[in-house]
């Protein structure tokens, strides 16, 4: 099966709009270069900057993304973005389901359905965020969990709704920690995504789909993890706030 490289830089509530426009005006200087031309680059800067960050990206060899929206088309939801607005300036994909989101803003499986179901209708592709806590898995509970999540959202879909949806294995216990998965870690549950992607759909979705490893993904150990045959990219956080970091985990294909 043949899956794109994805690498995916999630700046989170981070950064200014002159520092944000600055790591974007660097990382769109290398990112026609030669070797990163097999790799699909996004970035999900703050949403106050998508409109401004696209515009650097405009000749489209990073495609940009929102770290969230909201359930519904539109009307008196006070402080919130629809998809159709992300859509409107420039984004292709949308995060839904980031553990900060399901764990600070207590988002339900529910909600991250609607999220979904908006992103598709606008045209974004959803980067859907899965993975366990630390001790979901000394509990031995992670397997279930993840399984979990898949099912209560993805479950929900149409075949071919999957063709546009990415998936993002997050253990809970790597982000922002410094503590990253093994790569076995990290194989044997992008293994498992799969397996349990056939079991909803069928063997062509599964082999098909995109999955990214996150979780304290940097430049030293982007490598190992790259080379599973279950892992098709990373989705990067804190290391995706370096222009140079970032494009050392994008060359570690
Ligand atoms: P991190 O974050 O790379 O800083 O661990 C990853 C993420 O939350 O997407």
């Amino acid at each position: 099966m043949n899956r794109r490289k994805i690498v995916a830089g999630n700046w989170k509530m981070n950064k200014s709009l002159s520092e944000a426009l600055e790591l974007a005006r660097d990382i769109d200087a290398y990112a026609g270069e030669g070797p990163l031309s097999g790799v699909t680059k996004i970035v999900f800067p703050p949403s106050p900057f998508l409109h401004e960050i696209s515009k650097v990206f405009r000749n489209g060899t990073v495609l940009v993304g929102a770290q969230n929206c909201h359930t519904h088309e539109s009307g008196a939801y006070t402080g919130e973005v629809s998809a159709a607005m992300l859509s409107s300036v420039g984004c292709k994909y949308v995060l839904v389901g980031h553990s900060e989101r399901r764990q600070y803003f207590n988002e339900t499986s529910e909600q991250l359905l609607q999220k979904m179901q908006q992103a598709l209708h606008h045209g974004l592709k959803p980067v859907y965020c899965v993975g366990e806590t630390l001790d979901e898995r000394k509990s031995g509970r992670h397997f279930e969990v993840v399984k979990q999540q898949l099912t209560e959202v993805l479950g929900q879909f149409k075949l071919a709704d999957m063709q546009e949806v990415i998936v993002a294995y997050e253990p809970v216990w790597a982000i922002g920690t410094g503590e990253t998965a093994t790569s076995a870690q990290a194989q044997e549950m992008h293994a498992y995504i799969r397996t349990v992607l056939a079991g909803m759909f069928n063997k062509e979705t599964a082999d098909g789909l995109h999955v990214l490893y996150g979780g304290s993904c940097n430049a030293q150990n982007a490598r190992e993890l790259f080379a599973c045959a279950d892992v098709d990219g990373g989705l990067i956080g804190g290391a995706s706030l370096k222009a140079d970091d970032f494009r050392q985990i994008m060359a570690s294909f």
